[in-house]
């Protein structure tokens, strides 16, 4: 016996995942403006806090999906195969870069010392991001962008080609 919608738990992660994500981008873009140093610290940290928690949401949500697989609803009606096929590794891929790029995220602070600031130590002098892991986060959070794009337009389109409303599914 199929649901006709996604399970509460999992509707609310998913529109609060959304929320957050606007937040992050947000504050993300705008810190190219800003150095990491002490006086800019708080802004870093609310897109730390905010990354962390989309993680935490992200791993707490593949679980309450694991365990409530036989109260999803039914599969949507995919177009073909290759529909099929690119509309679950869209989602499979979102759910990889939801955890990977806020942990890379978390690394890139972690490896300049600042954690320790938050600890009460002092601010690490002449703080700077590792190159390379600051290149693989933006790498991270621009293939997620692209993917949320792509899934977005694809429930858009699902509803001009059969005319029917998913966006139900993920409402409560
Ligand atoms: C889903 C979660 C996250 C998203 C979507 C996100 C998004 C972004 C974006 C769009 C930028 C600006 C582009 C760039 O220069 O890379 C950025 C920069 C940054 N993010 Fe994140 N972020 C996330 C999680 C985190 C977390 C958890 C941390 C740390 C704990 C973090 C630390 C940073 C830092 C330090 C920068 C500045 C990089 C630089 O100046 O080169 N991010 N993030
Ligand atoms: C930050 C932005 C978003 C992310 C990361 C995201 C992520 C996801 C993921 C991973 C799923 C698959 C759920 C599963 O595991 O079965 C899903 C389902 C869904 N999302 Fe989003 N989503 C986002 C924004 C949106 C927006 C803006 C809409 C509205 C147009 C939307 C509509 C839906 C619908 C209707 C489903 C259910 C599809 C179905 O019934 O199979 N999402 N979303």
């Amino acid at each position: 016996m199929y649901e006709t919608k996604y399970p509460k738990p999992l509707i609310v992660i998913h529109w609060l995942t959304f929320i957050l994500l606007i937040i992050i981008y947000y504050i993300g873009f705008t810190l190219e403006d800003y150095e990491f140093n002490e006086a800019n610290m708080n802004r870093y940290r609310l897109h730390a806090i905010l990354g962390v928690t989309v993680l935490i949401l992200t791993l707490i949500r593949i679980f309450v999906r694991r365990k409530n697989m036989n109260r999803l609803p039914p599969p949507i009606s995919y177009y073909n195969n290759w529909h099929k096929q690119l509309v679950s590794i869209v989602h499979y891929l979102i759910y990889v870069f939801l955890i990977f790029a806020p942990l890379v995220g978390f690394v890139m602070i972690y490896q300049t010392g600042a954690l320790s600031y938050d600890l009460g130590g002092p601010f690490p002098s002449n703080a700077e991001f590792d190159h390379t892991l600051a290149e693989i986060h933006e790498f991270a959070v621009f293939s997620l962008l692209v993917l949320i794009i792509m899934h977005i337009a694809g429930v858009i389109i699902y509803r001009i080609k059969t005319g029917e409303d998913i966006l139900d599914r993920m409402l409560p």
